[in-house]
Parts: C-alpha cells; sequence; structure tokens
C-alpha cells in the first residue's frame, strides 16, 4: 500500500515510519521543515512539505501522494507543557485535531483514499467516577476540569469525525507515551523530586511505549472497522504504584508525597485530578480486533528498557516486589 503519514517527524512518526516500510508499504511522511526531509528519508519515507493548518497544502500532499490509507499524527506537544493554562497549552494541538483533521478528511475524499487512522489520546479523558479501567464504551470525561474543556472538545471532534466516513475511520487513543524520545524530561522532574505523589497516588494511569503505538498502527493500516481503540499496556496502574517505582528504575530518591491541598495550590487542578482521579483504560478491543498485542505488556520492564535505550542506565534488578493483589 501507498501510505501518507501527516506528521512523521515527531516521537511516535521516527518510530512509526520504519515499521510501515518492513511491513512492505510505501511511505510519504510530511513534515512542516523542509530540513527535516533528509531525516525522513533515512527512516526510509519519500519526504514531502505540507503544514497541516494549510487547506491547499494538505489537498496538494494527498493528491501527489496518491495513499491508499493516510495516518494523522500531527499534534504541538513539544510546545512548552503548562498544565494550568492546559487549553493554552493545547492550543495548535487542537486546531490540528479539528481543522487540521477537516482538511485531510476533504482530501481524503477527494483522493480517492480508502481508509483513515488518526491519533487520540486515552487518560485523563475518561470519566472520572466508577470503575478503575474504562473502555472505548464509557465515553469520554462528562465533566473535565474548566481549563481541558476545549482539549477534551477538540479529542471529541476529531474522533466523531474521523469515524462518521465515509472513508473507513481507524481512531487510535495511544495511552501516556514512553520510550525514547518521549518522555525524558519527565524523568528529570523525578530525579529532581519536582513529581511528589498528591494525595494518596489513587489515580489509574495506562502506559503505551512508542514501539507498541507505532506496531497498532502499523495494525491498523488494514484491520479493525471503523470506530476508536485504546492502546495502551496490559497493566493500568496507580500513580502511587508506577510513580515510586520509575523514581527507582531512574535511580532518584522516592518521590515526595504532598496532601491534595498543597498539590492543588502548587501544581493546580489538572495535576491533582490526574494524581488521585484519573482512570485507566482497557486494550482488549485494539487486541481482539486489530489482532495487536503490546511488545511491553508492562510498564514495569517497559520502563527499563526505555532508560537502557535512552542511555540512562536504570537501576538493576527488580525495583520493587510486584503487588501481590493484582
Ligand atoms: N499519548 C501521548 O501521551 C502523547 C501523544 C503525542 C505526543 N506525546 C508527547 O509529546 C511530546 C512531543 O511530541 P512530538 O515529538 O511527537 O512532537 P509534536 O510537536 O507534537 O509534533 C508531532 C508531529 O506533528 C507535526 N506537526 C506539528 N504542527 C504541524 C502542522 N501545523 N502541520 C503539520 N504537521 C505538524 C510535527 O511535524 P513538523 O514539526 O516536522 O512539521 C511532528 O511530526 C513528546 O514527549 C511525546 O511523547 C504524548
Amino acid at each position: 500500500m501507498r501510505v501518507l503519514v501527516a506528521g512523521a517527524s515527531g516521537a511516535i512518526g521516527r518510530r512509526l515510519i520504519p515499521k510501515i516500510v518492513a511491513a512492505g508499504h510505501e511511505v510519504a511522511a510530511t513534515t512542516r521543515d523542509p530540513a527535516k526531509s533528509g531525516e525522513l528519508h533515512k527512516l526510509g519515507a519519500q519526504p514531502v512539505v505540507m503544514n497541516g493548518l494549510d487547506a491547499d497544502a494538505v489537498a496538494k500532499a494527498v493528491t501527489g501522494a496518491q495513499p491508499e490509507v493516510i495516518v494523522h499524527q500531527m499534534t504541538a506537544l513539544a510546545a512548552r507543557a503548562d498544565l494550568r493554562r492546559f487549553d493554552r497549552w493545547f492550543a495548535v494541538t487542537n486546531e490540528l485535531r479539528t481543522k487540521g483533521t477537516d482538511f485531510l478528511l476533504a482530501a481524503a475524499r477527494e483522493a480517492g483514499v480508502s481508509r483513515v487512522v488518526a491519533q487520540s489520546y486515552t487518560g485523563w479523558t475518561n470519566p472520572r467516577t466508577g470503575g478503575a479501567v474504562k473502555t472505548e464504551r464509557d465515553g469520554l470525561d462528562p465533566d473535565p476540569a474548566p481549563m481541558q474543556r476545549a482539549s477534551l472538545a477538540a479529542i471529541r471532534y476529531l474522533e466523531q469525525t474521523v469515524c462518521a466516513g465515509p472513508v473507513t475511520g481507524i481512531v487510535l487513543r495511544y495511552g501516556n507515551f514512553y520510550g525514547p524520545g518521549a518522555s525524558e524530561a519527565f524523568v528529570d522532574l523525578i530525579r529532581n523530586r519536582r513529581l511528589p505523589v498528591v494525595g494518596d497516588g489513587g489515580g489509574v494511569w495506562s502506559w503505551t511505549h512508542l514501539d507498541d503505538a507505532a506496531t497498532a498502527t502499523v495494525a491498523a493500516l488494514d484491520h479493525g472497522s471503523p470506530g476508536v481503540y485504546n492502546v495502551t499496556d496490559d497493566e493500568p496502574a496507580t500513580v502511587a504504584e508506577w510513580l515510586p517505582y520509575l523514581a527507582d528504575v531512574a535511580g532518584a530518591k522516592p518521590p515526595m508525597r504532598v496532601p491534595t491541598w498543597l498539590g492543588r495550590l502548587l501544581a493546580g487542578t489538572v495535576t491533582v485530578q490526574w494524581m488521585t482521579q484519573a482512570r485507566g483504560s482497557s486494550n482488549e478491543k485494539a487486541k481482539r480486533e486489530l489482532g495487536w498485542h503490546p511488545a511491553w505488556p508492562s510498564w514495569r520492564e517497559g520502563f527499563r528498557s526505555w532508560l537502557t535505550e535512552a542511555g540512562q542506565q536504570p537501576r538493576p534488578g527488580p525495583a520493587q516486589a510486584r503487588d501481590p493483589s493484582r
């Protein structure tokens, strides 16, 4: 198949291109920056310069590449994180998820593309009531924090628009990414003891290794009926479990613990909700319908491998006894 990856130079795109090529497909890969063309070429793709917020440029890129499948990986998350002004931090990403999706889908229809696979997210987007682990049927948080409303609306828009047809639309909700190039800044925060466990640390997170996100995306090129799929590991875990473990693997001191009121004061509502109320995500549907299985089913081994690959020698041995209740 001919596959166009829109937004191919980012954390996921760079791991994804070689895997699509290895599966026997041709890849056209977009970037806004001609200087990144060489790198995309080295990864095995035909580089295409395109701004996803320019409808004409998107139409031209799609017409030129004549893909059978388009993969939408355009985000602008490398902007400096600002959890207190979440929607402001996500503003361009939200545009890419709304306008950018519209432009890609219009071009896809025009060019007779048969399938679109688009990046979404699962984590803080889950409803924060009821069971600890949610499926795709549980929908999105009906009551997001005020500073996350626009970002959740953009995710909802992308998911509904991609799945609405007529082009077959697959939405992959990746969990919280880790892996080389994904979250080293996060580990720095932990090493500097600037990421405490807030309250009881009872928020549940689902993690996804970048390579597992990439293999699920390759599977979705020709598997699955239109819809939304959680692409996460097999072991949703509370912050109170994974954060001390990651600190230990990274050779850092155990994270500090702060009460909820202090966490809110220091880091704001989004951080507190994430650490105390978040719900995890089940990957059963993706396994069943995409025929995909994570190579890193648990963040326990995954974190260790990530830090090794990132050249940050992890602390040897099992960092912490496995919770016997699991
Ligand atoms: N599920 C998750 O947890 C999740 C998901 C995604 C990202 N992240 C994290 O966020 C951080 C940054 O992600 P990232 O490195 O992938 O970078 P990013 O800045 O989010 O960019 C992603 C891709 O989108 C493209 N892009 C951005 N604006 C565009 C536009 N206007 N038109 C067309 N393409 C556009 C970029 O290409 P050019 O700049 O080359 O044009 C790049 O290829 C990483 O730490 C990553 O792990 C997490």
